[in-house]
């Protein structure tokens, strides 16, 4: 990615609580176009809070989401989202879900035909979500989230539903076509070498209350080797930077 890029969507946090309790606290988060950024950080830090915030789907925070520098008030067709479960809706075919944005007949339109053939689904077009296995829903999901065209793509432990190898499939997918849409994507996940294999930056939160704690740069044009061995150095330093964060925690804790 192109590190001249300006910053597309800016995300400065002061403050979320729920009821007392800080949830969020001086977060600033930002992706430039093209750009695709990993949260991770242990359960319960606020990864999906900061998301919902970014999505437009939480306005009870301190702080502004701007997106060329506008300030967002609302959910907007410019972001995109995907969750860690597909929500297709059941009574409707994989085509109709993929377009729904567009309306009743939306699974017409010829993107949701384009779409589905980069997910490699145009032979479920007709099929109901039932039918699907957990790897083929998921990638219906991305088609919809990519529908409406999205300039940031927004995913929530998009994989973590799917077995071992349909997600590695899925990692390389999702790559495949956020760089043919030049979309850029925040990705939450608990897996590390998932974030290295997708970020070109991995943030680091910490919990209580919920703030950036590190960040990690991975310098490697996509799409990237597993076995490469710097991928290998990265994940040993992220680890450590964990393992730092967990004894800290337990000896606060105590
Ligand atoms: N609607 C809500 N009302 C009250 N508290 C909430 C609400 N949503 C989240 N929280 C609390 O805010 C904190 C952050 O939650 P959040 O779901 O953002 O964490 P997370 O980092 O996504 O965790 P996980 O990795 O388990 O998904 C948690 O302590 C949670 O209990
Ligand atoms: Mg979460």
């Amino acid at each position: 990615m192109n590190l001249a890029q300006p910053v597309l969507l800016d995300a400065r946090i002061a403050r979320k609580r729920y009821a007392e309790r800080t949830v969020l606290a001086d977060v600033a988060l930002h992706v430039k176009r093209g750009e695709i950024v990993c949260l991770v950080g242990p359960s319960g830090c606020g990864k999906s809070t900061l998301l919902r915030i970014v999505a437009g789907l939480e306005r009870d925070y301190r702080g502004s989401v701007t997106l060329d520098g506008v300030p967002l008030d609302g959910p907007s067709p410019r972001i995109g989202v995907i969750f860690q479960e597909p929500r297709l809706l059941p009574w409707l075919t994989v085509a109709d879900n993929v377009g729904f944005a567009a309306g009743r007949r939306g699974g017409r339109d010829p993107r949701v035909a384009q779409l589905l053939s980069e997910v490699q689904l145009s032979a479920a077009a007709a099929a109901l979500p039932s039918a699907l296995s957990g790897g083929m829903a998921q990638r219906a999901a991305i088609a919809r989230g990519l529908f409406g065209e999205p300039e940031v793509l927004l995913l929530d432990e998009p994989f973590s539903a799917v077995d071992a190898m349909t997600r590695m499939h899925l990692q390389a997918l999702l790559l495949d076509v956020v760089a043919r849409h030049g979309t850029s994507a925040i990705v939450v996940t608990h897996d590390l070498d998932e974030a290295l294999y997708l970020g070109d930056r991995v943030l680091m939160l910490a919990a209580d209350p919920g703030r950036l704690d590190g960040e990690l740069a991975v310098g490697l044009p996509r799409p990237r080797d597993r076995r490469d061995p710097e991928l290998a150095r990265l994940r040993a330093r992220l680890f450590d930077a964990f393992q730092r964060f967990h004894e800290h925690s337990a000896a606060t804790a105590r």
